[in-house]
């Protein structure tokens, strides 16, 4: 917008103005030149500009004049240069005054115009998201938890064999941990400890003891890791709770009571629940509990006759492990196995999921594919 091809750099005589009658035309010239842009000029953001560009102290228009034509001007000159000078500034200074009111009182209507709302448009689009499935999922189980007075916990994924394993009653070359081969960390020679990713949420439980003396009521909500081949029912991740209440007086009709009063709540009132007996070195006794099948009712047999496909006419459905803490876990942690006890259970929430809302292929909950996550907004 700058007008520099109206030679304001150099002085007059550079651009072969010697005569006063020479001077008019180079302002008539800035004069169309300031109407112009002026037609221009409509929002506050541009006047501010405009006014600057011909007003401005140092680099202005009208400074360049004064400087660059004025000053050096022959005494010949001057005065027709003066004049025209002056004439120039009182327009400009009078049209931009003018337009800055039009633009304040908003009477300005192009500025209007341009700036008019069309409230028929679409508007932007932003769609929201909402959470995954199993933090769902997670959200019911800590609230139905919470609401019987235990607190949410979270702890470290990548874990050391002592939590994983040796506090949790599972020594060296204990059996249970073929189960449990898993992913371990490549760390650098004489690192203090091998590190893996933790296969189960049960170290919770001892480093929530090692902090808090009894009573103890945690669920801890996470993720773990176990060197599966995916398929159907196995992913190398996925989620558990863990839960853990230690009292003085813990009994395993506490532990039922709990856990069944859970699956109702989860899963509706109208479900049974058994338990038969398990192992688990760090639970004794360990049980493993089932929930009546919530596709049949418990029958065994599908609505068109034939054998349920989901429990296999067993009627039941296995759900989790559980036990009461066994009590050689209370020695790793310096409790007393003769004033405590307590239970414990762990169960995998993409299990959980995938029976209460009717998914059959657990990798759909890793594929983050949004026709699966908009069934659950
Ligand atoms: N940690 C066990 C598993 O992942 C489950 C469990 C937790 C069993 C707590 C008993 C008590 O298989």
């Amino acid at each position: 917008m700058q007008p520099t091809d109206l030679g304001l750099e150099r002085p007059l005589a550079a651009l072969g103005v010697t005569e006063p009658g020479q001077v008019p035309v180079r302002f008539a010239a800035l004069r169309t030149h300031f109407e112009g842009q002026f037609q221009t000029v409509h929002a506050e953001s541009e006047w501010k500009i405009f006014r600057d560009q011909w007003l401005g102290r140092k680099s202005g228009v009208l400074a360049q004049i004064t400087d660059n034509w004025l000053k050096p001007a022959s005494p010949e000159l001057k005065r027709a240069v003066g004049a025209g000078l002056n004439e120039l500034r009182a327009h400009v200074e009078s049209k931009i005054e003018e337009r800055r009111l039009a633009i304040e009182s908003g009477s300005d209507q192009s500025a209007l115009a341009r700036e008019h709302v069309d409230l028929s448009l679409p508007g932007v689009h932003r769609p929201i998201g909402s959470h995954h499935l199993i933090r769902q999922v997670f959200q019911e189980i800590e609230d139905i938890f919470v609401s019987i007075g235990f607190s949410v916990v979270e702890g470290p994924e990548i874990e050391t064999p002592y939590y994983n394993f040796e506090a949790l009653n599972i020594p060296e070359f204990h059996p249970v941990r073929d189960d449990m081969d898993t992913f371990y960390l490549d760390l650098p020679k004489g690192a203090p400890s091998p590190l893996l990713l933790r296969t189960h949420t049960s170290p919770m439980q001892i480093r929530t003891m090692e902090k808090h003396k009894p009573p103890v009521r945690v669920i801890v909500p996470g993720k773990v890791y176990r060197r599966d081949n995916p398929d159907a029912t196995h992913s190398f991740i996925f989620h558990q709770v863990e839960g853990l209440a230690v009292d003085s007086d813990i009994t395993f009709c506490d532990f039922t009571g709990t856990i069944e009063y859970f699956v109702k709540q989860f899963f509706g009132h109208g479900v049974k629940t058994r338990f038969r007996p398990s192992y688990f070195p760090f639970t004794e006794p360990s049980v493993e509990f089932d929930v009546s099948c919530i596709f049949c009712g418990g029958a065994g047999t599908a609505t068109s006759g034939g054998t349920c496909s989901k429990c296999k006419g067993a009627g039941w459905i296995e759900l989790f492990g559980a036990g009461m803490v066994d009590p050689a876990v209370y020695g790793f942690v310096n409790y007393d196995a003769k004033k405590v006890s307590g239970f414990a259970f762990g169960m995998g929430i993409d299990r959980l999921a995938m029976l209460k809302y009717q998914i059959d292929d657990i990798q759909v909950l890793f594929q983050n594919d949004v026709r699966f996550l908009r069934q659950f907004p």
